[in-house]
This record gives C-alpha cells, sequence and structure tokens, in this order.
C-alpha cells in the first residue's frame, strides 16, 4: 500500500488538472459565461482612469468629458443592446454610429471580446449614482 499511494496520489492530480483544464476550455468556448469579477479588475486597470472608480465619469479630458458607464442609463441610451455598447467600447462609435470622441480610446485589438464582455458584465452590475 505504502507503494501504491504516490501512484494514485499522482492519478488523482493528474485526472484533477485535466478535468480543470476541460473546464477552462468549456467557459472561454462558451457565451453567456462573462465574468464580472474579472470586468471589475480590467475595468480598474484599463477605464477608471477616465471613468472613475465607480464608472460615474464626468471627468473633464481637453475638449470631452468621460461618459457615465453606469447601469441603466448606459443600457437604454444604448437600446438595451449589448452589441452597441460593445462597439462604443471596441470601435469609439456612439449608439447612432457616430464616432466618440478621439480620446476614448477604441479597444478593438488591445482587449480580447472576452475581456470586453466581462467589462460589460461588471457595468451592468455598477448601478449606485
Ligand atoms: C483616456 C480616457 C479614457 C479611457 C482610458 C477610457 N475611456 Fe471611455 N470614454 C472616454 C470619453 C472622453 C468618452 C466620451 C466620448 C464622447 O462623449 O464622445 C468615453 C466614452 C465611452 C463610452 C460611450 C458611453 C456613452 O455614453 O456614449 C463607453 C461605452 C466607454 N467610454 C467605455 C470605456 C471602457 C470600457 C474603457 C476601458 C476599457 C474606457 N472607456 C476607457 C474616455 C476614456
Amino acid at each position: 500500500m505504502s507503494l501504491m499511494f504516490p501512484l494514485l496520489r499522482r492519478a488523482a492530480l493528474a485526472s484533477g488538472a485535466l478535468a480543470l483544464m476541460a473546464g477552462a476550455a468549456f467557459a472561454a468556448g462558451t457565451p453567456g459565461t462573462a465574468d464580472p469579477v474579472m470586468g471589475q479588475q480590467l475595468f480598474r486597470s484599463h477605464c477608471a482612469v477616465c471613468h472613475k472608480a465607480d464608472a460615474s465619469g464626468g471627468v473633464k479630458l481637453g475638449d470631452a468629458t468621460s461618459a457615465d458607464l453606469q447601469a441603466p442609463e448606459l443600457e437604454s441610451q444604448y437600446k438595451e443592446t449589448d452589441a452597441l455598447i460593445l462597439r462604443a467600447m471596441l470601435d469609439g462609435k456612439d449608439e447612432d454610429g457616430e464616432d466618440l470622441a478621439k480620446i476614448m480610446p477604441r479597444w478593438r485589438g488591445k482587449i480580447t471580446d472576452a475581456q470586453a464582455a466581462d467589462i460589460l458584465a461588471y457595468l451592468k452590475t455598477v448601478t449606485a449614482h
């Protein structure tokens, strides 16, 4: 038994690791699994400098003022359509397809689609004014 034990342990560890890998692959490939906790971290590191930590915006940046990104106003402005909010983030277009101020970074290519979805999931949780 003392000889068997390390072998069993290794087998158990290996199958645990495989299960984790399978879980990660499943999460990455499945829509609807956006992670608001990850989104909050991304928001803090990429967006809060202009939009404020509470996403309330209102920061003067040259000619532009950073937008209030708190829900549910953002969602209603963007016609309750996630694709339009994601387009604003990634391509700098407002709800009517007009260009946002240049100072708002175009995030396409700088963050992944999955990260953009995580940030959106987070913004939907930010409602306090
Ligand atoms: C360098 C400053 C800056 C950074 C960094 C920044 N933004 Fe912006 N953002 C702005 C400004 C300024 C506007 C307003 C643009 C306008 O009014 O045309 C804006 C507008 C937006 C809008 C449109 C909102 C609306 O009401 O139309 C969204 C969505 C947005 N930002 C999301 C983000 C996200 C998500 C991040 C981080 C990944 C981010 N922004 C990072 C400055 C910034």
